[in-house]
């Protein structure tokens, strides 16, 4: 018998939001992941079992975003020697642009958190969930693993030192998210992004970022909308998602505030001023898919206030 372990929940993300690369992400309600931890037998962490993954996740800690997120609290509280028993329990897609082994690192770091009782706050232990998604990525950034251990919409001044701020959101503010079935790896997406922007296009999109947040602090849906607006990654980006300019222009039309690629794609996500719209849009998408003959999914969510939970 697995000696009584305790049960987190890390939820998906979308990263990006159009206007802010790599510094600005929100959580979602689902899908995301789930880490039990428990005392183990022999010395250390272990990955005792994952499933939900089709046997593509490593069980060494030290190659598992889960574990090396965890690990490397463990390494900060001097505690790597510690009997601990991890299961990753993958509720969500690889690949799929909705911050998958984000949501994994947080959970991991966030469980062992609880377990231990170390009184480290989230902000504190983010550090290392970023450090565990970077094992995904190769890069180290934070715009979503801050939302799925956090919650809410987070804007990162600097990812180095980890500086952020969680934004206000105006009431009624949902999503609708459409994960078309294709795989695209975050680490190939970064890779065919230029190096440079044209001077032009850092100004209006700094123009952007700055109205975006702005809007978000004085629930101006109208300014969110003419903010919502990505013209350096999403032009580079939009070719690896099957139809992703029709869908933009069928959700527009539909009411959406905006619609853009969700992180490194393939999911697109569509923020809206009210549920109804929000709809609209996931069954335009469900139609417009179907006559492609592509598989998608599609989730209906608010803004994720929590972020990791204990359940
Ligand atoms: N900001 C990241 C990207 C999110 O778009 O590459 C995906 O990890």
């Amino acid at each position: 018998m697995p000696k009584p372990g305790i049960k987190v929940f890390a939820p998906a993300s979308v990263a990006n939001v159009a206007v802010g690369f790599d510094i600005l992400g929100f959580a979602l309600e689902k899908p995301g992941d789930e880490v039990i931890i428990r005392e183990g037998s022999s010395p250390g962490l272990v990955i005792s079992l994952i499933t939900g993954a089709g046997g593509k996740l490593p069980y060494d800690i030290q190659k598992n975003t889960a574990g090396y997120s965890a690990y490397r609290l463990l390494e900060h509280l001097g505690e790597t020697d510690r009997p601990l028993e991890m299961e990753i329990h993958k509720k969500m897609p690889f690949g799929s642009g909705l911050g998958s082994s984000a949501a994994s690192a947080a959970a991991g770091v966030f469980a062992v958190n609880e377990f231990l009782k170390s009184g480290l706050s989230k902000h504190e232990i983010l550090r290392f969930a970023v450090e565990g998604e970077q094992i995904a990525d190769g890069a180290f950034h934070a715009d979503n693993v801050a939302p799925s251990l956090m919650g809410g919409m987070i804007l990162i001044r600097d990812n180095e030192t980890l500086d952020i701020k969680k934004l206000h959101i105006p009431h009624g503010l949902c999503v609708a998210v459409i994960y078309p079935h294709v795989e695209v790896l975050t680490r190939e997406s970064r890779s065919i992004l230029k190096p440079e922007i044209p001077f032009k296009d850092f100004i209006k999109q700094s123009g952007n970022l700055g109205s975006f947040v702005a809007a978000m602090y004085t629930s101006d849906f109208d300014m969110i909308k003419r903010s919502l607006h990505d013209l350096i990654i999403e032009p580079q980006r939009a070719h690896l998602i099957p139809y992703f300019y029709e869908m933009k222009e069928a959700a527009l039309k539909c009411g959406a505030l905006g619609f853009s690629i969700s992180g490194a794609g393939p999911s697109m996500f569509a923020l809206c001023d009210n549920t109804g719209v929000a709809q609209d849009i996931l069954e335009q998408a469900k139609s417009i898919y179907k006559t492609k003959k592509l598989h998608i999914d599609t989730y209906y969510s608010k803004i994720n206030h929590e972020g990791a939970i204990r359940f």
